[in-house]
C-alpha cells in the first residue's frame, strides 16, 4: 500500500517512488499539511514540519492547553472564519446566518484502487494495483455535515488526484458557497506562476510571472472552461526550465466555471487553490443530500516542465480518455468548413471527398449548415434534421451513403447545447433557454443556450441526435459550443436552486455525452468550442480529441500547440492543414510547414484539395503517407518541447517512442535571421548508447548521446523551400543495429 497511517503521530504518508504527500491530524482534530514534493524516506513522525507558533496578532484555536494559530499553519482543509485569514476551501451558510464551520477528523479508510465520481469525469484505474486511495472523513459536529476528502496516488506516476464529497447528515438545510477540489500550502514562495491563457484564436499561450504576497491566478466565469484561461496552473522555481528544476502542476477535470489561485501570505507561505469558481456557485444542500466536487490532479516534477507535461499526457491519454479510440490511430479527416462554410452543395462535397480519398484521406466531416434551413448563423440550431433538400437532396443519410461509397467514413458537426430563436425547437419550447424572466437574454452569434439542467431538454436532444447518428451511420462527431453563458437562470428551478445552474448545466452536458457514447461506442467524438474554448480534462473523458483552435495558421499554431502540450497529449489536439494565405491571419506559409505542424496532432484538412497545383498535390500525398507512418508514434510517444516559439524566432519539439527506437522531431523557423547562425538542434529522450539514422538515410547516423548533447547539425537549405520565413523540416530518427 502506498499510503501509511501512523497511529501515534496520526500522520498519513501518501507516496510512491517519486513523490511524498504528508498530512497530520492535529490536536484540535483539523488537518495540517506537512509536506508535498519529491519522495522522502518514511518516518514515524514528521510533526516538526508543521511549524507555526506564537506571533503578534495571532488568533488561536484553543483546546485545553493546546493552541493553534490557523493563520500561520499549513492547513490541509482550510475553512472560513476561525482564524485562517487566507482563502478557504469551504464556506457554508447555515440557517442562523452563520458561515462558520469546524470540521474535525472523524475516521479514515485506505484501500486499493480508485472509486468513480458519480456523474463527473475523472481519472480511473484498470486494475486495483494501479493506485491507492485515502478517504479522510471530516465532520462538523454542530451541523452533522460530513466531508469526505479523497486522495488517490497512482503507483506509476507522480500524480495525486483529489476531490471532496459533502454529505448533509443534519436536519437543517445548508448552502455551500464555496467548495474547492484541492488546496495545498507550501512553505515558501520562491516560485513563478505558469498559466495557459489567451483568447479566441490564440488559446493557451504560456504566461509566466513571479508570485508575490497577495493573490494571483486565473479563472472562468463564462460557463465553460474558456479560451481565456485553461483550468490549470503550475508553480515552478525561478530556475526551472523545460528539462530541469522543480514544478508543481494543478489541473482540474472540469468543463465549467473554475478558479486556480495562488496566495502568498505574510510569512511567505504559498497556498494553491483549485476548484469550481465560488462566485458563480451556491449549492443548497438539504438533509440526506450530497455534493461531489470535480477532481483536481496534482503533479510534481523535479526534472522540469517537460516531465510535468509527460506525466499529464500519459495519465490523461491512458486513464482519463476512454473507449475504443483511446489508443487507436485517429483517422485522417477532411472538413469542409474553411472551404464552403455553410454554402455547399452535395456535388461540391462529393468532389472534395473523391479527391481526398484518392490522396489517402479516411474520413469526411460535414461541418455546420446541413440541418434545418441553416444557410447562415441566424437560424436552425436545435433542428437536427434536414429541411433544406436543395443542399442535401438525398437527406443526410443519402450523402453519408455516397461518401461511404467513395470509400470514406462519414462524420458530422453538431452544436447540441444551442438554439436559434428562428428554429422549430425554439418555437415549440421558448422556455427551454437559459434566461431570466422579464429580461432580454443577450445573444451571441445569434444563438442561445439550451437549459441542460432540465432532463427533458437533454432527453429531447438525445433522441434527435441518436436518430441522426444511426440513420447516417455517423462514425465521427464534431461537438461544438459557440458561446459563453449569460443571464444564467433556469425557468425550471426554484429561487433557492438558481445558484446551482452553472454546475448543473455542465452535468447535463456530461450526461448527454455519456448517453451518446454508451449508445454509439464506436463514434469518435471531437470536442470544439469556437475552436479551443472548452479544451479541458473534463471533456477528454468523453471526447478523446478537441479542435485546438479556430486559428489554423501554422505559425500561430506553433504557440497554441506548444502551450496546449503543457497539459494535454498530442492525441487530443485536432490539427489541420488549411489554405494559404490563411483565413484567420492572411499569412502565406509553405504547405510543407502547414503539414509539419499539423502532423503533431490528430491530423486533417480544411482545404479543397482539388484547388491545389500538381506539386502541392504530391506534397500532400507524401504528407499523408508520413502521417500514416508516424501516427502511432505521435499518439503513444513521449513528447518533449525543445525550443519555445514564445521566446525564440524558432520552435522545435520531438516525440520519442516508449522503447526509444523511433522519434520524430519538428523544427520551425519563424522568421529567418539575416546572415543567421549555424543550425543545431539538441534532441531529448533518445537512447544515448544507440545509433540512429536520420530520415532513413543510412549514411547519416549518429549516437543518441551526440544527438542530445551535441545536437543534430543541419543547414538552412535542409528546410522546406530551402529556408526563409515560416519554413520547417521534420527529422525522423530510427535506431539501427550498431
Ligand atoms: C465554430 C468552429 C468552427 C466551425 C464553425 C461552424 O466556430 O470552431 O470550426 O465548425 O463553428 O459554425
Amino acid at each position: 500500500m502506498a499510503i501509511i497511517f501512523e497511529e501515534d503521530s496520526r500522520e498519513f504518508h501518501i507516496y510512491n517512488g517519486e513523490i511524498s504527500y504528508i498530512i497530520q491530524i492535529l490536536e484540535n482534530q483539523t488537518l495540517g499539511n506537512l509536506y508535498f514534493g519529491k519522495r522522502i524516506q518514511h518516518k514515524c513522525d514528521f510533526g516538526y514540519l508543521l511549524q507555526g507558533g506564537h506571533r503578534p496578532l495571532a488568533v488561536y484555536n484553543k483546546i485545553n492547553e493546546y493552541f493553534l494559530s490557523p493563520q500561520y499553519t499549513k492547513l490541509e482543509f482550510p475553512t472560513y472564519g476561525t482564524g485562517d485569514f487566507r482563502y478557504p476551501m469551504i464556506s457554508v451558510t447555515q440557517k442562523n446566518g452563520s458561515k462558520i464551520t469546524n470540521f474535525e477528523y472523524d475516521s479514515h479508510d485506505i484501500f486499493k484502487g480508485k472509486k468513480k465520481l458519480l456523474g463527473l469525469p475523472a481519472t480511473y484505474v484498470e486494475s486495483e494495483d494501479e493506485a491507492t486511495t485515502l478517504e479522510i472523513v471530516m465532520v462538523d459536529p454542530v451541523l452533522s455535515l460530513k466531508c469526505i476528502l479523497s486522495y488517490t496516488i497512482f503507483e506509476w506516476c507522480p500524480a495525486i488526484t483529489r476531490s471532496i464529497l459533502v454529505e448533509n447528515h443534519g436536519n437543517e438545510e445548508v448552502v455551500i458557497d464555496r467548495l474547492l477540489s484541492a488546496s495545498v500550502d507550501l512553505p515558501d514562495s520562491n516560485y513563478e506562476l505558469i498559466t495557459l491563457s489567451g483568447a479566441w484564436a490564440r488559446e493557451r499561450h504560456v504566461k509566466r510571472r513571479k508570485i508575490e504576497q497577495g493573490i494571483q491566478g486565473v479563472y472562468s466565469m463564462r460557463g465553460t472552461s474558456s479560451s481565456e484561461h485553461n483550468p490549470f496552473l503550475a508553480i515552478a522555481r525561478k530556475e526551472t526550465t523545460e528539462m530541469q528544476g522543480e514544478v508543481y502542476g494543478f489541473s482540474l477535470v472540469y468543463s465549467g466555471n473554475h478558479l486556480e489561485q495562488v496566495e502568498v501570505d505574510t510569512h511567505d507561505m504559498t497556498r494553491i487553490s483549485i476548484g469550481i469558481h465560488p462566485d458563480t456557485f451556491e449549492w443548497a444542500l438539504s438533509p440526506e443530500e450530497s455534493f461531489q466536487t470535480p477532481e483536481a490532479v496534482l503533479v510534481y516534477s523535479d526534472s522540469g516542465l517537460n516531465k510535468m507535461s509527460q506525466i499529464y499526457h500519459k495519465l490523461y491519454r491512458t486513464r482519463l480518455v476512454r473507449g475504443v479510440w483511446r489508443e487507436k490511430e485517429r483517422p485522417i479527416l477532411i472538413n469542409n468548413w474553411e472551404v464552403t462554410e455553410m454554402n455547399f452543395t452535395e456535388d461540391h462535397i462529393l468532389r472534395m471527398a473523391t479527391i481526398a480519398k484518392e490522396l489517402g484521406v479516411e474520413l469526411f466531416v460535414l461541418d455546420d449548415g446541413w440541418f434545418g434551413n441553416r444557410n447562415d448563423d441566424k437560424t436552425s440550431l436545435g433542428d437536427w434534421y434536414v429541411q433544406n433538400f436543395n443542399k442535401l437532396p438525398n437527406n443526410i443519410s443519402g450523402l453519408s451513403k455516397k461518401i461511404e461509397k467513395i470509400g470514406l467514413k462519414f462524420g458530422i458537426w453538431i452544436e447540441p447545447e444551442m438554439v436559434n430563436m428562428d428554429s422549430d425547437l425554439y418555437r415549440l419550447h421558448p422556455d427551454w433557454i437559459i434566461s431570466v424572466p422579464n429580461r432580454m437574454p443577450s445573444p451571441s452569434r445569434n444563438q442561445y443556450i439550451l437549459d441542460f439542467t432540465r432532463s427533458e431538454v437533454v432527453d429531447y436532444i438525445f433522441e434527435l441526435l441518436d436518430g441522426v447518428f444511426t440513420e447516417a451511420n455517423v462514425s465521427y462527431v464534431k461537438w461544438d459550443m459557440n458561446r459563453y453563458m449569460t443571464e444564467c437562470y433556469s425557468a425550471s428551478a426554484v429561487p433557492r436552486d438558481q445558484g446551482k445552474v452553472f454546475h448543473k448545466y455542465v452535468l447535463g452536458v456530461y450526461d448527454l455525452y455519456e448517453r451518446l457514447i454508451s449508445k454509439h461506442p464506436s463514434i469518435l467524438f471531437e470536442s470544439c468550442s469556437s475552436g479551443g474554448a472548452r479544451f479541458d480534462p473534463g471533456i477528454l473523458f468523453y471526447a478523446p480529441q478537441t479542435w485546438t483552435s479556430d486559428n489554423t495558421d501554422a505559425i500561430e499554431r506553433l504557440k497554441i500547440q506548444y502551450g496546449t502540450s503543457f497539459v494535454y497529449p498530442l492525441s487530443s489536439m485536432g490539427a489541420h492543414i488549411s489554405r494559404s494565405p490563411n483565413l484567420q491571419m492572411g499569412r502565406t506559409t509553405p504547405i510543407e510547414t502547414r503539414g509539419n505542424v499539423a502532423i503533431f496532432g490528430a491530423f486533417g484538412f480544411e482545404l479543397d484539395l482539388s484547388l491545389l497545383n500538381t506539386s502541392e498535390i504530391e506534397i500532400i500525398r507524401d504528407q499523408i503517407k508520413k502521417v500514416k507512418q508516424h501516427r502511432k508514434l505521435i499518439i503513444n510517444g513521449t513528447f518533449y518541447r525543445l525550443e519555445s516559439p514564445f521566446t525564440d524566432d524558432r520552435a522545435s519539439w520531438i516525440v520519442v517512442s516508449e522503447d526509444r527506437t523511433k522519434a520524430l522531431a519538428g523544427y520551425y523557423q519563424i522568421l529567418k535571421m539575416s546572415n543567421g547562425y549555424y543550425k543545431r538542434l539538441a534532441l531529448q529522450g533518445l537512447d544515448p548508447k544507440k545509433q540512429y539514422s536520420v530520415n532513413g538515410n543510412s549514411d547519416r547516423c549518429f549516437y543518441g548521446d551526440e544527438l542530445m548533447y551535441v545536437g543534430l547539425l543541419f543547414d538552412e537549405k535542409d528546410l522546406c523551400e530551402s529556408g526563409g520565413d515560416f519554413t520547417s523540416e521534420l527529422f525522423y530518427f530510427e535506431q539501427i543495429e550498431s
